[in-house]
């Protein structure tokens, strides 16, 4: 079997009215961490929504093939299902949905997540507690009044029950203190580890990084993928910022 689990070839895409997208190819192998940078406005957001099949995108050219089947024109609740998780920069509010019924529905609609109640509320408390999330917040309604950065754990404590194949994490150190910053960088690490998933990361804050080792590193800027390299290209804008690949957008981006 193939080590590759998405491949994005040649996509373009974007609103009815804005392109946003130019012709992004990108590789992600099995249980591979990648980390996509790039200055704000640039569309990593949208290509995360777009890997997603979020329908406010329209993606006009290119293909999107995740564990071997072509995905570019499935929902994204089938994209969900077949293991493909993105955590929100800004998570939705479901007022009326306790989060704990919202966890046990979607758990249930995987098979291979098949669990007794009793096991499931096990499990919730025990990733709970490794996110030091008092268990008052899986009575209350999803995410409707939390703050910004319980808003993160909640997506941290999906990914840790739903073990996808793929997590896309979009900014999700954005807005942490210190403490939550290691919690949510130790569940990342958890999720590395034990279930052996594939990271997209997207950040601007390199400190998420810390507890994972970065296989490879995309740079995004003007919609077009300008640069690929090592984990160390991270230090590299750290230390130059994004302005070194400016040009290459304006040349029509990385071959
Ligand atoms: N649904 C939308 N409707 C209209 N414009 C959009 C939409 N989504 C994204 N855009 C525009 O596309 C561009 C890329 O946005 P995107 O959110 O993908 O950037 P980003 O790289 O994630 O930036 P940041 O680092 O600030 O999060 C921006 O100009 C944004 O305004
Ligand atoms: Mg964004």
């Amino acid at each position: 079997m193939s080590n590759q689990l998405l491949r994005v070839s040649g996509i373009s895409a974007g609103t009815e009215d804005k392109p946003i997208l130019h012709n992004v190819s990108l590789k992600v192998g099995s249980g591979e961490t990648h980390v996509l940078m790039g200055p704000n406005g640039a569309g990593k957001s949208t290509l995360g929504h777009v890997i997603m099949g979020d329908p406010a995108y329209q993606v006009t050219d290119g293909t999107i093939v995740f564990d071997g089947t072509d995905i570019t024109e499935q929902s994204a609740d089938k994209r969900s299902l077949a293991g493909i998780f993105l955590s929100y920069q800004a998570p939705v509010e479901v007022p009326g949905v306790p989060l704990y019924s919202y966890l046990r529905t979607i758990t249930q609609k995987r098979p291979e997540l098949k669990m007794t109640a009793r096991k499931f509320r096990n499990r919730v408390g025990e990733i709970a507690d490794q996110l030091d999330m008092g268990s008052s917040f899986l009575t209350r309604e999803l995410n409707v009044g939390f703050s910004g950065g319980e808003k993160k754990k909640i997506e941290m404590l999906q990914l840790l029950l739903l073990r996808p194949k793929l997590a896309i994490l979009d900014e999700t150190d954005s807005g942490l203190d210190v403490d939550a910053l290691s919690v949510v960088s130790r569940g990342i690490e958890a999720y590395r580890k034990d279930c052996d998933g594939a990271l997209l990361v997207i950040t601007h804050n390199t400190r998420i990084l810390e507890r994972l080792t970065v296989d490879r590193t995309h740079v995004m800027v003007q919609g077009r993928l300008v640069a690929e390299g090592p984990g160390s290209l991270i230090d590299n804008i750290d230390a130059h910022g994004f302005e070194q690949f400016e040009h290459e957008a304006e040349d029509g981006g990385a071959a």
